[in-house]
């Protein structure tokens, strides 16, 4: 026994990499051939996303090591222990090293105490699981390393989860939650580490990960009715850059040329499109055109926008935690105190309900606005903002310069998402017919992006700021030619961008001359 005691404490500590670099994966003409493996958490666990012929379905599946009913025995009471001796809430605080560091120490004391007799082997597995439950989200874990992962689902228990590959789309995986109560206690450890609260009386969870990842969950059944459930939007640690998005063919060097132009010169520019469009992408990739000593104030239901600038106030939701509304703090409550510091320019994450109000109010007295709503066209999004629970009156839309349609399409067989269409609103009657003009659009036919010269909203842009139609014309052109010419030279890091794109603000021929551009 003695010697035991000796030999764990001297076994070295297993290193873990949480995040090791994923290769790029190639897209399959032919998803029968799909057999892919790689490393979400070295060297524990991976992916393997295969055909399986018998169901006819493209799985992911995560593969962990095995624990023997032995090993899972000294796990569950390792974990037992260490749950009585730590408040792992307030440890997560720490850096990974110290936690990795303080985890392993925990374990060997635990081991020794209770008279346990662990392997080296066995060792290595169970601290791995430790880790994986204490410091991160247990089953789910490998998951939300895949960088390759949009969604994470879980529709209940007893049923697997699926998750939106970015490559493969959407995948049955082998997790699933057997117990009910485990899920609903991983629930409201997923509240938890959102900072916020989930119970019986108030079932509904809307929060953020620490890395930024959308949560959405249930707890009851009579909320939804297979027991607790919850959906993960995960975050790209670094927003995408408008070439980026030149390089997954979403729009095109014109389309955000002439966006850069309309946020330059405080246009009104509505982004709408189905769920998962792409719409919150979109927002953050053009809010790169903001110019650079501009304040921005940013308003969230849970934070997603990610910009790389200093002059910007991001503020997000707080729901109730009590009884009534004591200390909640909505949407509208935000956008009406965000008017008085002062911003020139608001963004909105998704416009739902009466802050619209507020919003085009704003916007009517020369605030400019981005922002996303929910819609399939113009037309449900003017139906959307007249009709209860909105009910703007129609001229009030008349503030609204811009409207960016997202959408998913099936190109080659391959799932994109498209800038579809950017149509400019010239005038709507007070009973609420919108007249429009669409210099932008995407033809699926032969996957191109065309666009006519007439914009009226340039012509609004020549009249209000004194520019004659040929300047703002030579300065597309010029725009155009930059933002080719970043993609061409593959400029796509966030940094990097917002740096050029600052820079042209401030020395614009210096940055004409270093692209070549005339
Ligand atoms: N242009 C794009 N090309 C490829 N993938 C994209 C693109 N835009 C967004 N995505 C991916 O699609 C998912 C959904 O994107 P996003 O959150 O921007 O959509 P949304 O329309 O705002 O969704 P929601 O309706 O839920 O608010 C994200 O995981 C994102 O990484
Ligand atoms: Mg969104």
């Amino acid at each position: 026994m003695e010697q035991e005691k000796i030999n764990m404490q001297n076994y070295p500590r297993v290193e873990i990499d949480f995040n090791p670099e994923i290769k790029p994966m190639r897209k399959f003409k032919d998803k029968t051939k799909i057999n892919i493996r790689y490393n979400l958490i070295y060297p524990f666990a991976f992916a393997h996303i295969y055909w399986n012929p018998q169901i006819s379905e493209v799985l992911y599946e995560i593969e962990e090591p095995i624990l023997t009913p032995d090993e899972s025995a000294v796990l569950e009471q390792i974990k037992t222990a260490m749950r009585e001796m730590v408040n792992f809430n307030v440890i997560v605080e720490k850096s990974r090293e110290a936690l990795l560091e303080y985890i392993d120490r925990m374990f060997k004391i635990i081991a020794i105490e209770l008279g346990f007799d662990i392997p080296y082997g066995s060792y290595r597995k169970i601290y791995y699981y430790l880790c994986r439950d204490f410091m991160g989200f247990n089953e789910i874990d490998p998951l939300l390393r895949d960088y390759f992962i949009e969604d994470i689902e879980c529709n209940g228990a007893n049923t697997p989860l699926y998750i939106v590959h970015r490559l493969y789309r959407n995948l049955k995986t082998n997790v699933i939650f057997n117990d009910t109560e485990y899920l609903a206690s991983f629930v409201e450890k997923l509240a938890q580490r959102c900072g916020k609260y989930i119970s019986y009386a108030n079932p509904i969870l809307d929060g953020s990960l620490p890395d930024g990842s959308r949560v959405n969950a249930t707890y009851t059944t009579d909320v939804t009715t297979r027991g607790p459930t919850f959906t993960m939007r995960k975050f790209t640690k670094t927003p995408w850059t408008p070439t980026r998005l030149i390089g997954f063919n979403t729009l095109s060097p014109e389309m955000l040329a002439y966006l850069w132009l309309l946020i330059q010169y405080k246009m009104n520019v509505l982004i709408t499109g189905g769920t998962a469009s792409g719409k919150t992408t979109l927002l953050n990739a053009i809010a790169f055109f903001i110019p650079p000593e501009a304040r921005v104030v940013s308003i969230e239901d849970t934070r997603e926008l990610n910009l790389p600038r200093e002059n910007w106030l991001p503020s997000v939701v707080r729901s109730a935690t009590g009884l009534g509304n004591i200390g909640e703090i909505d949407l509208f409550a935000l956008l009406k105190s965000s008017f008085r510091q002062t911003p020139d320019y608001v963004i909105v994450g998704e416009v739902r309900g009466k802050e619209a109000y507020v919003l085009f109010q704003g916007m009517a007295s020369g605030h400019s606005s981005i922002s996303t709503i929910h819609a399939e066209s113009v037309d449900t999004v003017i139906k959307r903002l007249e009709t209860p629970p909105i009910n703007l009156s129609p001229t009030l839309l008349n503030v609204l310069d811009c409207v960016c349609i997202m959408t998913h399409a099936i190109v080659k067989k391959q799932e994109t998402r498209k800038l579809k269409s950017i149509v400019e609103i010239i005038n709507v009657t007070p009973d609420g017919i919108a007249l429009t003009n669409t210099p932008y659009v995407w033809n699926p036919k032969d996957d191109q992006f065309y666009f006519k010269k007439n914009s009226k909203i340039f012509e609004k842009i020549a009249k209000r700021y004194g520019l004659t139609m040929n300047e703002l014309d030579l300065e597309f052109k010029r725009r155009v030619q930059i933002i080719y010419k970043l993609y061409q030279q593959k400029i796509f890091e966030f940094k990097k961008v917002q740096e050029i794109i600052n820079e042209y603000y401030k020395k614009p021929k210096e940055v004409l001359q270093k692209f070549g551009v005339q």
